[in-house]
């Protein structure tokens, strides 16, 4: 069979270092594959305008599954200030490459996984009925909508006359908004689709019963936002009835969730919402499992287009360091959920094999595991560097 190509984009800031280290692991374990980089990020917008390049378009295009590191992003104003002298007068706008990508491919289906790590120093612990110190193991996998909802992207401020007029026909509208002038005004939508709606169930459900999860938590707050949560969770209803009866539907709001997260985290399957409230209730989940150095995640079309990344962000102040301190385990197991993509399951198994071993024996271990504050001498303090942290992987396979 011919070898697969993966397009990596590191991007900015540490990301670079992540998957560096990332992609010296998938060929310790065996994984062959060609890699051909993508441009994307900072650099790009300021050197050409476009942090999304047309020719990275291509190649995802091509080759269908990329691995990505992280990327900056800054406030429009910032983000033209930092634009090249030459692009300044072209009426460039900045939006988030990573979520121009997304909604270029329809990467609808976003699922971060988040599963403790035993002998992680970093597990949420707790306190159980006789005052005993409980260490809840967790294993959720959040189905978060990807592509729509609060980060649709359809905003305005200051709307036009005919926008405006439109959203007067409404009477909340109206009656709340309606004495404000127009000019201080600013309109972000929340706007859900059935297609994409049943989608995202689909995917959570059709999870849940492959991996034996018993139950489906959909996490919005269809009491309140009654249109677009509201159609959900009837959906879901409806799917649950009629496909999986024997996976239970939970229902809990975005709110409640967030203070129950740590009461009850073990209780927890498959949790399926919309892009914010995913977006949300995945960090919280991530925080009982080690925070941002081992959130990983997928996206994926349903034509099989899919980005692998950590959730975490570029880490800028981390960016400059001569050696990098941040913990590569969320970019190498967003790699692992690659390899499972593409069925290379033995192999990523064979990973998450070596980094529960790394975290058992707890020798090595980055400074965000140590409990140290990240800065550049924390290696000389016993904390282990990106790299280290790889190898450590690395020797166990
Ligand atoms: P961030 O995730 O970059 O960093 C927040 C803090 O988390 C860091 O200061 C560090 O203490 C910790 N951290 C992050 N990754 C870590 C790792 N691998 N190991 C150990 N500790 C880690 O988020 P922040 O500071 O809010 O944003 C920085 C930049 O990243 C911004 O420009 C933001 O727009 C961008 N960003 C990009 C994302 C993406 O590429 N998908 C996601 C989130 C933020
Ligand atoms: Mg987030």
């Amino acid at each position: 069979m011919a070898k697969r190509t993966i397009v990596t984009m590191p991007g900015d800031g540490i990301g670079k270092a992540v998957l560096d280290e990332t992609l010296r692991v998938l060929e310790a374990s065996g994984f062959e594959a060609d890699y051909v980089e993508g441009d994307i990020g900072w650099e790009f917008w300021k050197k050409e305008g476009n942090p999304l390049p047309e020719r990275t378009i291509k190649l995802l295009e091509k080759h269908k599954i990329g691995l990505f590191g992280a990327i900056t992003s800054k406030p429009k104003d910032e983000a033209f200030d930092e634009l090249s002298d030459e692009l300044k007068d072209k009426s460039l706008v900045y939006s988030s490459p990573i979520v121009g990508l997304r909604q270029h491919f329809n990467l609808e289906i976003c699922a971060r996984p988040c599963k403790t790590y035993k002998g992680n120093p970093l597990n949420f612990i707790r306190r159980g009925k006789g005052d005993e110190v409980e260490e809840p193991l967790v294993d959720v996998v959040i189905f978060r909508q990807n592509t729509e909802g609060l980060y649709g992207g359809v905003e305005w401020s200051n709307p036009s006359e005919k926008v405006y007029d439109a959203f007067m026909t409404h009477p909340k509208f109206k009656l709340n908004f309606g004495k404000t002038p127009k000019e201080e005004v600013s309109i972000s939508t929340r706007i859900f689709t059935k297609e994409r709606t049943y989608n995202i169930l689909k995917e959570a459900f059709e999870h849940a019963k492959k991996y034996g999860y018993k139950s489906v938590t959909l996490c919005e707050k269809p009491n309140v936002i009654r249109e677009t949560s509201g159609m959900m969770y009837k959906m879901a209803l409806e799917m649950q009835k009629n496909d999986y009866p024997n996976i239970e539907l939970w229902n809990t709001n975005i709110d409640a969730q967030m203070m129950w997260l740590t009461k009850n985290p073990e209780d927890y399957g498959v949790i399926v919402a919309g892009n914010m409230f995913g977006d949300i209730v995945s960090d919280g989940f991530a925080g009982l499992i080690g925070g941002l150095g081992f959130a990983c995640s997928a996206q994926w079309s349903k034509e099989g287009i899919a980005v692998f990344e950590p959730t975490h962000g570029s880490a800028p102040k981390y960016a400059d360091y001569e050696t990098s301190i941040v913990n590569p385990i969320a970019m190498i197991e967003s790699a692992c959920m690659m390899l499972d993509f593409i069925d290379e399951k033995s192999i990523a198994k064979k990973i998450r094999i070596a980094i529960a071993a790394v975290i058992e024996e707890g020798k090595v271990r980055t400074y965000d595991m140590k409990k140290m504050r990240g800065k550049a001498d924390v290696v000389n303090n016993g904390a282990a560097s990106t790299k280290e942290m790889a190898d450590a992987i690395i020797a166990k396979l």
